[in-house]
């Protein structure tokens, strides 16, 4: 496993997220974290939306019944999406952002989560509410580092207008064949789709305020479109990972987090497997440096081009 560096705490490059595991049972759950700890992974990435909260109820079971469980871990939580009446909305309110907290703290049975990112960014988002909630956390013990999830760099700039503490983390979909944000740093002064920065140049934002980048759907294409692994629509991206494992004794899921894992700047992926012998495979691309060629190679075969 490799590790960066975040307020004075080693994380792990590779996440595990709970998104997942809302029909997993207890045991399972515990076997899948005692995995991810041996291939050390040490960060746990959740959102109280993940299973109507039934996720962080079996975590919290889960660590109920194995306390020393908790302190192995820096645990992420998520809120700020509510799904009432049959329809979404984005809520960064003060109160609310607090009262998910607390449902937060008691599903998963314990007294702090290690961070809290606002997970969808709220249009009507006013910043020195967002400001008070995180200090008040923060005071009480309860949250110990702040993030955000989806937001582009004018969004996270408009937050720290009023919040002083850091950011430590900006959450954002990334994989070998979901790459917008990247698109545009190819595609610059150009007419064609590729050229549109639909993203307000984040990633280099994240770089260069060290704002850790967390990938999300790291092996998914489209929005919840399904895995490109073994997908007749990405033969070509297939053919291409597939050789380069061999090359490198690993599987293609390690080598597309690897691609993601090259990426300059401090960056994590949040992986969403229940099985514990696909989290022991993607735990080996950090023992791959893929070159720049064959980043590029892998970049292409998955239907970019390059100008
Ligand atoms: N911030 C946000 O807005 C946001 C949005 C979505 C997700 N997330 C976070 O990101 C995490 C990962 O998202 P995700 O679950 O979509 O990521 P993912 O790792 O791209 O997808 C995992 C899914 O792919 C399946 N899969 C099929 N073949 C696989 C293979 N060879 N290796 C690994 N998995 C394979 C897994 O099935 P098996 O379980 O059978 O392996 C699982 O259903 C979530 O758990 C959540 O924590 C954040």
């Amino acid at each position: 496993m490799r590790f960066i560096e975040s307020n004075g705490k080693k994380l792990s490059e590779v996440v595990l997220g709970i998104m997942r595991i809302d029909n997993m049972s207890e045991g399972e759950v515990l076997n899948l974290l005692n995995t991810a700890y041996e291939e050390g992974i040490n960060v746990i990435d959740s959102a109280d939306i993940y299973g109507r909260g039934q996720c962080e109820n079996i975590l919290g079971s889960v660590i109920k019944n194995n306390k020393a469980l908790r302190e192995k871990f820096f645990i992420q939580s998520k809120c700020g999406i509510r799904i009432e009446d049959g329809y979404n909305w984005f809520d960064f309110s003060k109160d609310y952002i607090i009262e998910s907290v607390d449902g937060i703290l008691k599903r998963m049975n314990t007294e702090y989560i290690d961070a809290l990112l606002l997970h969808r960014p709220d249009a009507l988002m006013e910043p020195e509410e967002i400001a008070e909630a995180f200090e008040t956390l923060e005071k009480a013990g309860k949250v110990r580092n702040f993030g955000v999830c989806n937001m582009n760099s004018s969004q996270i700039e408009y937050l720290k207008s009023c919040y002083k503490g850091n950011i430590i983390a900006n959450q954002l979909q990334l994989s070998c064949a979901f790459t917008p944000m990247i698109d545009a740093s190819f595609n610059v002064n150009m007419q064609n789709e590729a050229s549109c920065m639909k993203d307000d140049g984040v990633l280099n934002y994240c770089r260069m305020n060290d704002i850790i980048i967390q990938s999300w759907s790291s092996l998914q294409y489209g929005y919840f479109q399904g895995v490109f692994l073994d997908n007749e629509k990405y033969s070509k991206l297939n053919e291409v990972l597939n050789r380069i494992a061999e090359e490198q004794d690993v599987t293609k899921s390690a080598i597309a987090i690897a691609w993601i894992l090259r990426i300059p700047g401090k960056v994590q992926s949040v992986i969403g497997t229940t099985k514990d012998y696909r989290v022991r495979e993607i735990a080996r691309a950090c023992d791959v440096e893929l070159t720049k060629k064959q980043w590029y190679e892998i970049y292409a075969a998955a239907g970019n081009r390059l100008p």
